[in-house]
């Protein structure tokens, strides 16, 4: 069974319930309350009828007032005067008859009215006594005035009362006990079931296993679980599709980032096949080969996986400067540019993927020879340790602006370059993470920027 909320809807019901139901019995008390003081006077009358009867029978329709204040007592009356022929006798009366406070007329009755004289019963207290004008109800052609007192039937009337509350009372909860157990099972336990369905998508809304089992019912509720499986399972198709497209976005934004790099290597040797004889032509065929299969290479593999991330890298142990050698030469730092690449690593071997880290290498010496129009030098370092090469790229330009610094190393947002995408520094880091090493801004100002490689060896 569901927990008990003070403010759940279960709670709220439940009280609305006793209340209602409390409410219909006070209306329904009312007309009782006037029906019980009417049915009261009845017997009175009818009782008093009858000791006229007895009256009527005696010698001379004469009593003795022994005899009379037995009847009076019998009926409950202080006085009964009977009406034949439009002719009222006194018949019954005691030595002294009280003063009267108010007559009832109940051959005039409203219902109105007595509803409120039956209150003023409960609520006047006192002793005082009453004239009531009425018709027996066995005869009715006939009418007989009594004068009786109040109090018992004030007596009566609140026992009935104190009657009627404690019914309510039971009928009310019972009432409302069975409101609240259908309702509970009818309307608020699916409720709380569509609740938890709805918490548990907001939470993983990708996972298929917490969607709602629309139970079959035909009610709303039953619509309503078929309604919310729906949404769900169009959601989470919609949601899948984004996550796929937000891929491929990313897939495609890095391919042609990088498919534009590898490019860019190739015009160059065209540009340089255009000017050479033979000789030269024998000698630049290899690298615009090379650059052509990378090209090919990475378009492959964004096809084959058809996802974002990149392929895990394939470690080789190989010679730093060759491959820092091709790089140069793919950034345009060779064949005597205006800016001077100084290679300070020595023979240092690396542990890595070469052509991933020959796109790490590419995309900083890029940058630098794209933060220095008017010429400039860039020195790489490397420095080999137990379990790790660190590779540093200096250059002496301007250094970083604002926004490149802001957003260091997030795809799109960090380029500061007419031109640029933005994505190089994203690419390098990834890259590199994916190796288990990092890379770093390590100074940039006026006087240049540094940045640091740390890679580890796949041996660690
Ligand atoms: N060595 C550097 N000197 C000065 N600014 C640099 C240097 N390296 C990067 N930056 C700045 O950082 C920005 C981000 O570089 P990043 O390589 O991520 O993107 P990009 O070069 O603008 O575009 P892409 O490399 O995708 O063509 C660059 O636009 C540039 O402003
Ligand atoms: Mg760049």
């Amino acid at each position: 069974m569901a927990k008990f909320l003070p403010g759940g809807l279960s709670a709220r019901l439940l009280v609305l319930t006793t209340g209602f139901v409390m409410l219909a019995e006070v209306l329904i008390y009312l007309p009782s309350a006037a029906r019980f003081r009417e049915t009261y006077f009845e017997a009175r009358l009818e009782a008093a009828y009858l000791a006229t009867r007895a009256v009527l029978a005696a010698p001379d329709e004469m009593v003795t007032q022994d005899m009379a204040d037995e009847l009076l007592a019998d009926v409950g009356v202080r006085a009964i005067v009977l009406k034949r022929r439009d002719r009222r006798t006194l018949m019954l009366s005691d030595d002294m008859p009280p003063d009267v406070a108010s007559t009832f007329d109940l051959m005039e009755r409203r219902p109105l009215d007595m509803i409120r004289d039956a209150l003023m019963v409960l609520l006047k207290p006192g002793e005082r006594y009453i004239r009531v004008i009425g018709a027996p109800p066995s005869h009715p052609t006939d009418e007989i005035t009594i004068i009786l007192p109040e109090a018992p039937l004030r007596a009566a009337l609140r026992d009935f009362s104190w009657r009627i509350l404690g019914l309510s009372l039971v009928i009310s909860l019972v009432t409302a006990g069975l409101v609240y157990f259908s309702l509970q099972w009818l309307m608020v336990a699916p409720m709380r079931r569509l609740t938890a369905s709805m918490m548990a998508f907001r939470a993983a809304p990708e996972d298929a296993s917490r969607a709602i089992h629309p139970s079959g019912r035909p009610d709303e509720i039953g619509q309503a679980e078929t309604e919310l499986a729906e949404m769900q399972s169009q959601i989470r198709a919609a949601l899948t599709q984004k996550t796929r497209l937000a891929a491929l976005g990313i897939a495609v934004s890095k391919v042609s980032h990088d498919l534009r790099n590898i490019l860019a290597t190739a015009q160059i040797v065209s540009d340089r096949l255009a000017q050479s004889d033979d000789p030269d032509v024998r000698r630049l065929a290899p690298r615009l080969v090379g650059s052509l299969d990378r090209a090919i290479g990475l378009c492959a593999d964004t096809l084959q996986y058809g996802r974002a991330d990149e392929k895990p890298p394939t470690r080789t142990s190989f010679a730093l400067a060759p491959l820092v050698d091709d790089v140069a030469f793919a950034a345009g730092l060779t064949g005597g540019g205006r800016v001077v690449l100084r290679y300070a690593g020595g023979d240092t071997i690396v542990d890595a993927d070469r052509d991933q880290l020959f796109r790490i290498l590419l995309n900083l010496l890029r940058n630098a020879v794209e933060a220095m129009p008017g010429g400039g030098e860039v020195r790489v370092d490397a420095v080999r340790h137990d379990d790790r090469v660190v590779i540093e790229v200096a250059d002496n330009g301007p250094g970083l602006g604002a926004v490149a610094r802001e957003h260091l190393f997030e795809p799109f947002r960090g380029g500061a370059r007419a031109g640029g995408t933005g994505l190089g520094l994203a690419i390098a880091q990834e890259l590199v993470r994916a190796h288990g090493g990092d890379i770093a801004l390590v100074r940039t100002g006026p006087l240049g920027t540094t940045f640091r490689l740390d890679l580890p060896t796949g041996r660690a």
